[in-house]
């Protein structure tokens, strides 16, 4: 589901927050499932701007959270052959899913110009997030 208005504002913060404070997280942003449609959409980020504004379940890095409700760290997206590419200067990439009830609703996505940069304190602190965003959708 998407956003409420407010909601939407707060997610910008917390993207401006991680950006400016973890050096190695140069692309911030999220995806919330579209509706009742099976892709995501992309919802408040901060970095460069992206093509995939719309992502369906399956495809991408994103896509494969969609459907396996499991945080999905890629230390090297040049390994990766289900990948959408944002920007040529991302070489790492997580993504932590959001549970709202139980179900999979969307998702934060993380790209990194550095490779192998996240960190288990970067994995805690993101699962944590994904948890408190889950109280405020
Ligand atoms: N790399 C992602 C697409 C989203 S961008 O990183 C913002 C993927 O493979 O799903």
């Amino acid at each position: 589901e998407s956003p409420k208005h407010n909601t939407e504002e707060k997610l910008q913060k917390v993207c401006a927050l991680l950006d400016q404070e973890i050096s190695h997280f140069n692309w911030t942003g999220f995806y919330f499932k579209n509706g009742d449609k099976n892709e995501l959409k992309l919802g408040p980020y901060v970095g460069a701007e992206t093509d995939h504004t719309i992502i369906p379940y399956g495809k991408g890095i994103c896509g494969q959270v969609a459907v396996s409700n499991e945080t999905f760290i890629v230390p090297d997206v040049h390994l990766q052959d289900n990948y959408l590419s944002c920007s040529i200067d991302t070489k790492a990439e997580i993504v932590v899913p959001i549970f709202k009830n139980g179900e999979n609703v969307g998702q934060i996505d993380i790209d990194s110009h550095t490779i192998d940069p996240f960190t288990k304190e970067d994995l805690e602190l993101l699962e944590w997030l994904c948890n408190e965003v889950s109280k405020i959708l």
